[in-house]
């Protein structure tokens, strides 16, 4: 990724050598230069687009999601803001799947029995989990990654029913959000983070999944209200919970993590190797056509 930038003729700054960096040095870095390249960690906030100014024409965030960036100060800007969908919805996909039958295998709980060395071997009725044959699954939004979502589950031979703002006219559609948790026996979500979706999976919506249901979120962390998450699963309210995504990451609950049936992994969704590369040449190919005077193909704000 740096090398086609540098052979651009771009003077590259590089920030990522001690992890994320501080707010303070993104509004350093930035001031004179022409593209931004982020990560979902990156906080681009007006500070950040008032430093870049007059000079800053994109910012191309290595991510679908772009809650981390001021749109509406991007826009008062003139930058363009660009994601990388597309390339990372099978390794999503794949990790929202995993997530869900790990939960209903106990595969956390297989696996601790192991190394604590406390397994008594074979028994007809030890680590029972449930089927997911037969089952339905809910998908909450219905975009590029919900739908490999659906394939896969399909192929589990799961029912699959999706909620999405914008209606489809495609089988399984459930216009109403309340009716899709009730009917489904697991609930991926699958919506990006707006003031919108914020919380949207309240105490009463993961009520509506139910004791025998499991939620999976590979979304945004702020999507679900933890704490009633923590209430639901605690009391046994919700069956269990396969989470990727965190509120306040990378600070995680610990009382979360302390939930009985929760699978829980560090935000890894598009983590393969070939995805993230893949990612990374999509936001090159994004900075050099707005630096070129190109439209690039995945624009979220102009
Ligand atoms: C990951 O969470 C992404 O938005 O790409």
């Amino acid at each position: 990724m740096l090398q086609r930038l540098s052979a651009h003729g771009l003077e590259v700054r590089y920030l990522g050598d001690e992890g994320a960096p501080s707010h303070a040095a993104l509004v350093d870095a930035v001031r004179g230069a022409v593209a931004l390249v982020c990560l979902l960690t990156d906080r681009i906030d007006s500070a950040v687009l008032d430093a870049g100014a007059p000079t800053l024409r994109v910012v191309a965030n290595v991510a679908v999601g772009t809650d981390n960036i001021d749109l509406a100060a991007a826009r008062r800007h003139q930058v363009v803001v660009t994601n990388t969908p597309g390339v990372l919805d099978a390794a999503t996909a794949d990790l929202a799947i995993l997530l869900l039958l790990g939960v209903r295998r106990r595969l956390l709980e297989g696996v601790e029995l192991l190394r604590r060395g406390q397994w008594r071997g074979f028994a007809l009725d030890g680590t029972l989990g449930t089927d997911v044959e037969g089952s339905t699954l809910g998908l909450v939004g219905y975009g590029r990654i919900a739908r490999k979502v659906a394939e896969r589950a399909r192929s589990f031979e799961m029912r699959v029913l999706h909620h999405a703002r914008t209606p489809t006219i495609e089988p399984g559609y459930v216009a109403d959000l309340d009716e899709l948790l009730e009917r489904a026996d697991a609930v991926s979500l699958h919506v990006p983070l707006t003031p919108l979706t914020e919380g949207l999976l309240d105490a009463r919506r993961i009520g509506l999944i139910g004791p025998a249901g499991v939620l999976i979120n590979t979304a945004r962390g702020a999507v679900v209200d933890e704490v009633a998450l923590c209430d639901a699963l605690e009391q046994g309210r919700l069956g269990g919970a396969g989470l990727d995504v965190f509120v306040g990451e990378p600070h995680v609950s610990q009382r979360l993590l302390a939930c009985p049936n929760l699978l829980a992994t560090p935000h890894v969704g598009s983590a393969t190797a070939e995805t993230r590369a893949a990612m990374a040449e999509v936001a090159v190919d994004s900075v050099l056509d707005v630096l070129d005077g190109r439209v690039p193909a995945n624009v979220v704000a102009t």
